[in-house]
């Protein structure tokens, strides 16, 4: 009869080892007792974690080779069509969508917490005029920590409620306070009668009028670009989230580490790469040349390829829906043209196809957010916001999972052996 255990013999003393396999995984650490010596137990390696989960998860589901997400179940098609952020981001972290009157109350929540202290404010004075709006937003989202001490409370379920209502909630502001500041504009207050896209649109765009109005296909765009970035199991920056969390400091802290993490080119400052990648190619007719030159290893088409889809993201066949709709309002953005013969030539070459490189959710995102008059440093903050709530749920799961342990990986050390100190007249 056929055992959920996996053999293993090991060729060096020819002993024959039975590991337990459990929802189509083995404990690396039952790897452990393959040993030669008594002390050397066998490790897996593996950089990158390309082929090692971390923890067990019912918040987020990716089959990257058929392009499947979804959160908690629900199709991300789904959502987008018919979902807001803020029912997405309870989905996320509570399992369940809402009924009307838990909606009712967590946007009441999330609303009425966006205001940040005033010092806060000042710390954002005192970054340079042309501060990276990613920057401001990691070191002030860090900052919150000393604002909300009762945060280190992480095992208090009210605790993290009230944390959870204030990390989502001020982070739009946060975002929109690094903007004008990087305008040199007056700080625009959160309006409360506004959605929360609407709300954020307003601190980025307000000007002198008394009332800002969103622009309804603008903030149901965002909006959807909100609830696609919201979650997508382990990505760096969750595993940051995660990595940070798990040495238990207040989630503050730990947000701040998992915005710095999106903050690289290869995560959430891919957007930014693909529109500098579009200007330097520059022209439709320069699209066959660059293609070249990628598959001659100079540079990587930006926007293609992903850990974890071998077919095209779920995420870029909606984004590239709404882009016709923001270029319908905003005019068509003159990199589309450049952005659409890449992807056609890279989707019929050898190249691409044999190494399962399709767009992903930054191939279009960037085109979009330029549309809306949004400069390229915002494009990681804009990632920031929504990706929040992910981060809190998976924090939270990872807080109230009994198996999970402070994160701590083991080595393979190829250093010297030991030696004995060497006198300074002595060396060479
Ligand atoms: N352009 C050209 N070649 C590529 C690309 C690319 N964008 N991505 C991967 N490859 C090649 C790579 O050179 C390698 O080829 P070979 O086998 O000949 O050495 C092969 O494909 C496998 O690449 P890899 O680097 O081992 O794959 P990975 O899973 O470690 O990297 C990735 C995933 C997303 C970092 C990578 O595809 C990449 O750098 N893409 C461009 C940056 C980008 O668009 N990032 C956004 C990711 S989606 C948003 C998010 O989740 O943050």
């Amino acid at each position: 009869m056929a055992s959920d255990t996996l053999t293993v013999i090991d060729n060096r003393t020819g002993k024959k080892y039975e590991i337990p396999i459990q929802n189509g995984a083995i404990k690396a650490t039952d790897l452990f007792q393959i040993k030669v010596t008594e002390d050397e137990g066998i490790v897996s390696y593996d950089p990158g974690f390309m082929n090692t989960a971390s923890c067990q998860s019912r918040i987020t589901y990716i089959d990257g080779d058929k392009g499947i997400l979804r959160y908690r179940g629900y199709p991300i098609e789904q959502l987008a069509e018919k979902s807001t952020y803020l029912e997405t981001a309870y989905l996320i972290l509570h399992g369940e969508l809402p009924t009307a009157s838990q909606l009712a109350d967590w946007t009441h929540h999330i609303t009425y917490h966006s205001i940040i202290h005033e010092n806060i404010k000042k710390l954002i004075d005192g970054f340079h005029h042309d501060a990276h709006p990613m920057g401001i937003l990691v070191s002030t989202v860090g900052a919150l920590s000393t604002f909300y001490p009762d945060g280190k409370k992480i095992f208090d379920a009210e605790s993290r409620k009230a944390q959870t209502y204030r990390l989502i909630s001020k982070m739009p502001t946060l975002a929109g306070f690094a903007y004008r500041h990087s305008l040199g504009q007056p700080f625009a207050y959160p309006d409360n009668d506004l959605s929360y896209t609407g709300n954020f649109l307003n601190m980025l765009f307000k000007m002198t009028e008394l009332k800002y109005k969103p622009h309804p296909v603008l903030e149901r765009a965002m909006d959807i670009l909100f609830i696609l970035h919201a979650d997508h199991e382990q990505n760096c920056s969750t595993n940051a989230m995660r990595g940070v969390g798990s040495s238990q400091p207040d989630p503050y802290c730990s947000v701040a580490a998992a915005a710095a993490a999106l903050y690289g080119p290869l995560h959430g400052g891919a957007n930014e790469a693909v529109l500098r990648m579009l200007m330097a190619i520059g022209s439709k007719d320069h699209v066959p040349e660059f293609v070249k030159k990628v598959k001659g290893g100079e540079g990587r088409l930006m926007g293609f390829g992903h850990r974890v889809y071998k077919n095209y993201d779920p995420r870029a066949k909606i984004i590239k829906e709404i882009a016709d709709q923001v270029f319908e309002v905003k005019g068509r953005n003159r990199l589309l043209d450049i952005a659409l013969e890449l992807e056609r030539i890279a989707l019929q070459d050898e190249y691409f196809i044999k190494r399962k490189l399709y767009p992903n959710v930054d191939f279009y995102s960037g085109l979009i957010y330029q549309s809306m008059g949004l400069p390229m440093d915002m494009f990681p903050v804009l990632f920031a916001i929504p990706r929040t709530s992910g981060w809190i749920a998976q924090w939270e799961e990872m807080l109230l999972d009994p198996d999970q342990k402070i994160a701590r990986p083991k080595q393979v050390y190829l250093g010297a052996a030991t030696r004995d100190y060497v006198a300074m007249e002595k060396r060479k």
